[in-house]
């Protein structure tokens, strides 16, 4: 098999990864922040180890504000609803997934107004175009950093400083970039991402993380282990939004995953092959590759006179896993101009050696030849 749906979520794992689920299940097991015996603490300390390892690789300030949620779309929910209240304005970009998108639709319902900055043809969302939106009712811009379609880069330091000087919070979704390209994330107010794509977690892991000073509602009410007696939630991070038992063994692969990528370095060898898958399929005749060479590892492309799904059945039956359509992401392949074919998306990762790329790059020259 090869497999080409990094973006999707990354796979194999790091063997760390892997083991470290098992041993914590195997040799630990215990709730984290319930009860005073030793495996509990130990399950404590390992949450709070998670976050300090979070926190380095994004160069965090304040790494009790990284929350876990069960995944990205989790922690857009939480930091969305909890930001936007009746009356208030949001502004998206027109790269992102449906995760920010439907949120923000829903916010439209509870009498919110959505404002859509649109990207260039390649992807791209200009600051300016941003800024041109904000009015005194605007509460949050919300930017994806990395398109999961086009692999596209978005300057989040400069729209960072345009919100800024308008008074305006940032959450920006860093699912296709934590872990894949370098962040210094330590100005920005809100994040979300994935930890079972670059980070390199198992599935059911991802995070908030929630700046010092942004006064923030929790999405699920519950026990937390902390204030008990109380009939409020805590208001201190984490525990304010760790409603429920969380995903312990995903957050202890999640800490190994993390400590992988810093250990490794793995941003050049991941930028090398999606280069070098790139230019190998930039290669066949009739096909277009939306977006900009310099990119993360989402290559998606059409291929003229192919239905993108056909190419990806035949692309299966060599044993190719590749993803097919609109990747959850309508509002990106109208930017992209793809919406009516959708696309087929190669996301080569850490794992996909040169010579996988090339037999799916002869492969697919083999099913457009014939
Ligand atoms: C850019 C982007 N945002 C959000 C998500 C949602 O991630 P999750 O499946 O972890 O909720 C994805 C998943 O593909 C994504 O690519």
């Amino acid at each position: 098999m090869i497999y080409l749906d990094n973006a999707a979520t990354t796979f194999p794992k790091p063997q760390i990864v892997t083991d470290t689920v098992l041993d914590y299940l195997t040799n630990c097991g215990a709730s984290p922040g319930r009860g005073g015996y030793d495996s509990a603490m130990q399950s404590s300390e390992m949450l709070f180890e998670c976050q300090e390892n979070i926190a380095s690789l994004l160069s965090l300030p304040t790494p009790e504000r990284i929350v876990f949620t069960k995944n990205a779309t989790e922690a857009i929910n939480a930091a969305i609803f909890g930001i936007i209240k009746d009356g208030d304005e949001i502004i998206i970009s027109s790269m992102e997934h449906n995760a920010v998108m439907r949120s923000a639709h829903e916010c439209t319902k509870r009498g919110a107004k959505l404002k859509i900055a649109h990207a260039n043809e390649k992807g791209k969302v200009s600051p300016e175009s941003i800024e041109k939106l904000i009015s005194d009712k605007t509460k949050l811009i919300c930017v994806i950093h990395s398109s999961n379609v086009s692999g596209t880069i978005n300057d989040i330091h400069s729209v960072a400083r345009i919100a800024k000087k308008h008074n305006v919070y940032t959450l920006f979704d860093l699912s296709q970039s934590a872990g894949i390209i370098p962040i210094n994330a330590r100005d920005f107010d809100m994040l979300a991402f994935s930890g079972h794509k670059g980070l390199f977690g198992i599935m059911g892991t991802g995070c908030l993380y929630v700046r010092e000073g942004i006064n923030i509602k929790p999405l699920l009410y519950g026990g937390t282990g902390s204030y008990s007696e109380s009939a409020r939630m805590p208001d201190f991070f984490p525990d304010i939004f760790h409603a429920g038992t969380v995903n312990a063994p995903g957050i202890a692969s999640l800490s190994e995953g993390v400590k992988f990528i810093m250990h490794e370095g793995v941003y050049e060898k991941e930028k090398e092959i999606t280069r070098y898958m790139y230019d190998l399929l930039s290669e066949i005749p009739n096909i277009i590759i939306p977006g900009e060479r310099d990119r993360t590892s989402a290559i998606s492309v059409v291929l003229k006179g192919f239905d993108s799904v056909g190419i990806a059945e035949k692309l299966n039956s060599l044993g190719i896993c590749v993803r097919a359509g609109l990747h959850c992401a309508p509002l990106a392949h109208r930017t992209l101009g793809t919406i009516t074919t959708g696309t087929v998306r190669f996301s080569p990762g850490f794992f996909t050696e040169k010579s996988d790329v090339e037999f799916v790059v002869s492969s697919l020259k083999k099913i457009v030849e014939n």
